[in-house]
This record gives structure tokens, C-alpha cells and sequence, in this order.
């Protein structure tokens, strides 16, 4: 097949590790005979640098008509001075606007290779698989901010239509899953959270009564999350209780190095892309961790291009790399680790043994 793929590496170790996913997605295209063109664009502080706006008109245009987009990372100090007007990260929330992207699929499966990293007890993470659904353009990243001089406002407002639709989101994916869902909100303080779960539970109601649906507080879900994550399959919340959660959660999965996203609206488009940050700690010294960001490219080629082999080839292709222990810094518990061009590599390699193919290509 054919597509087109826009590329924003972004700041800090996005560069880095969006050069890491592209090799994979390369050897996806040479293998299973498919024509990727990929076009790089600037977004957040290095779009600030060269245009004045962490979001480009011309950057904003060739996602809205590129197949798929993926992202490494915004932000970094340079940018961070609190006085200033303009920040990187507005670039990727008109981005996930500008596209129409409400629902924010985050899944978490700790890999068994990696149980060593993570700080919670090994015997709790066996089996864990969640899909976390955050949504995505609403809510206080979206309201309206005030600031005088010894005060400070942000707005926090959902409308029903905004909370069905994503909330359909989570019900459609939880039929392919375990067919549970837990809706994660503030409703004994909140009245946006009061909405909230009475759409939910009507959407639950009239059009899912085949899926489990149970409300939790957003504060007692941080600790059920930590205590017995395996209970979980499909957890939907509002846009900043989701940033929070899955934050935490990365943490099951052993590192925040590990975690893809999925952003998606109505249509096949979308943008994916590692949930850490920009980690300007360790930019530019190849260390950083690929694995969220090809894992990012694997859930691309499922969501939005309909390649479900090659995506499953890239994620068993993870695992096999994690398996033989090409561990990078965050994940080698101070043990040997490998560069961000070494793991990319040690993924490559797992391709070329591993994945099927019937003709192959190079
Ligand atoms: C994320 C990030 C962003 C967010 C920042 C960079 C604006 O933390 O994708 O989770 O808060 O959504
Ligand atoms: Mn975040």
C-alpha cells in the first residue's frame, strides 16, 4: 500500500527517537512491500526557533492531509520561562485539536523482560493488561485561563456530545478486549465529573449493557491502579485525570520509555506518539529509550493504515528485543545498556528473523 506519513520529531530526545521508529517502519515498508514517503515537519520549541509558532500553519496542513502523523516529544527549558507567551506544548494541544484527535488510546502491558525495572512487586504485574482511553480535546487544557496578578483561573467545562464520544471510544474497544470498562472521574466534587458519569452510564446503559461499566473516583483509582492493576481492561477519564493516570501507570510497564499512544477522531487519521516527554536531561547523547515511539509506529500501521500483521510483527519484534535484553539506561537497573540506535537495531534484527513474510524484499 501506499501512505503518507507526516513526521514531527519535535525537542529534546524526540529527534532521536523518532529516527529510531522510522528505521522500523522503513524495514516494515522494504519487507512487506509497502511505499512509505515521509515528510518531516517542526513542531513545539524548534518551531518557535524558525517560525515564531510552536504550531506552523504548513505543519498544521500536511497533518490534516497526511494518512498519519508521528510525533517524538515537546518542551524543554529554553521555553519554559513562565512569562513567556508562547510554549511548545501549545503546539501539540492545537495539534490534537486543529485534527479533531478526542480519543488518546494508552496501553499498558508490562513486558515480563522488564518487570526488573518497575518499582512495584514483580507478582503484581504478571498478566497486567490495560487500555487507558483519555480524552483528549476537552476539559481544563482547553478552557479559558485568567491570570492578574495575585490570582489565576483555568476553566474546566465538558459538553455531553464531547464525553459520548469518547466514552463510545472505550465501550467499542472494550468489546474486543475483556468487555470492562471503569469510568474514571471526580463526581463527589466536580460537577464537569457529574456530567460525566451520568453519560456514561446512559451510553453503558442503551447501547453496551454487554460490557461491565463501573464508576471510580479518580484519587482511589491511583491506588487500585498501583495495588491490583491486573483487575483492569479498558479505563476511560477526562483529559487531565488521564495525563495523571497514565503517568503512574508507565510506571507497571517498568519506565516511561515504554508507553505508545494512539490519538484518534472520527476519520483513520491520527497522530502517535511515546507518552514521555522531551527529556532534555538526556537529549542529544543517544541514549534515549526507542521502544514507546516504535511501539507508537506499530499502533500507526494498525489504526490508521489497517496493517494489523505488520503491527503485530513490529510489537512481537519489541518483545524479542526486550527478551534478549537490549535494555537501554532506564531499563537496564544499572546493568550494561545499549543506545537508542543499538535497541532500534536489536528491533530490526527481530524483524528480519521473526516476522512472516511471503516475499520478501530485501
Ligand atoms: C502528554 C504530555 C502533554 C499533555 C504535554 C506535553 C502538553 O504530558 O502527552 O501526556 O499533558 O497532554
Ligand atoms: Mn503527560
Amino acid at each position: 500500500m501506499q501512505a503518507e506519513i507526516v513526521v514531527l520529531p519535535g525537542d529534546g530526545i524526540g529527534p532521536e527517537v523518532t529516527a529510531a521508529a522510522l528505521s522500523v517502519l522503513k524495514t516494515v515498508a522494504r519487507r512487506y512491500g509497502h511505499q512509505f514517503t515521509f515528510s518531516e515537519h517542526d513542531i513545539g520549541g524548534i518551531a518557535i526557533d524558525k517560525h515564531g509558532d510552536p504550531l506552523p500553519a504548513s505543519t498544521l496542513a500536511a497533518c490534516k492531509s497526511a494518512d498519519a502523523v508521528l510525533l517524538g516529544a515537546v518542551g524543554g527549558p529554553k521555553w519554559s520561562d513562565p512569562n513567556s507567551k508562547v510554549r511548545p506544548e501549545q503546539g501539540l494541544l492545537a495539534l490534537r485539536k486543529g485534527m479533531g484527535l478526542y480519543a488518546n488510546l494508552r496501553p499498558v502491558r508490562p513486558h515480563p523482560a522488564a518487570l526488573n525495572a518497575s518499582p512495584i512487586k514483580p507478582h503484581l504485574l504478571t498478566g497486567v493488561d490495560i487500555m487507558v482511553v483519555r480524552e483528549l480535546t476537552g476539559g481544563i487544557y482547553f478552557g479559558e485561563k485568567t491570570r492578574t496578578a495575585d490570582s489565576a483561573s483555568d476553566l474546566c467545562t465538558y459538553s455531553t456530545a464531547e464525553i459520548e464520544r469518547v466514552v463510545r471510544s472505550a465501550f467499542k474497544l472494550a468489546r474486543q478486549r475483556r468487555s470492562y470498562v471503569v469510568s474514571v472521574d471526580k463526581a463527589n466534587v466536580l460537577e464537569t465529573s457529574r456530567l460525566w458519569r451520568d453519560v456514561t452510564a446512559r451510553i453503558g446503559r442503551d447501547e453496551f449493557p454487554d460490557v461491565k461499566l463501573e464508576h471510580v473516583l479518580v484519587d482511589a483509582m491511583a491506588m487500585h491502579l498501583l495495588a491490583h492493576p491486573r483487575e483492569y481492561d479498558v479505563i476511560v477519564t477526562e483529559n487531565m485525570f488521564g495525563d495523571i493516570l497514565t503517568d503512574e501507570a508507565s510506571m507497571l510497564a517498568g519506565s516511561l520509555g515504554l508507553l505508545p499512544s494512539a490519538s484518534l477522531g472520527d476519520g483513520k487519521a491520527g497522530v502517535y506518539e511515546p507518552i514521555h516527554g522531551s527529556a532534555p536531561d538526556i537529549a542529544g547523547k543517544g541514549i534515549a529509550n526507542p521502544y514507546a515511539t516504535i511501539l507508537s509506529a506499530a499502533m500507526l500501521l494498525r489504526h490508521s493504515l489497517g496493517l494489523f500483521d505488520e503491527a503485530d510483527c513490529i510489537e512481537r519484534s519489541v518483545d524479542g528485543a526486550l527478551n534478549s535484553h537490549a535494555f537501554t539506561a532506564d531499563l537496564a537497573n544499572n546493568g550494561r545498556s545499549i543506545s537508542t540506535a543499538a535497541a532500534a537495531q536489536a528491533v530490526i534484527e527481530q524483524m528480519q528473523a521473526n516476522c512472516y513474510v511471503a516475499e520478501l524484499r530485501d
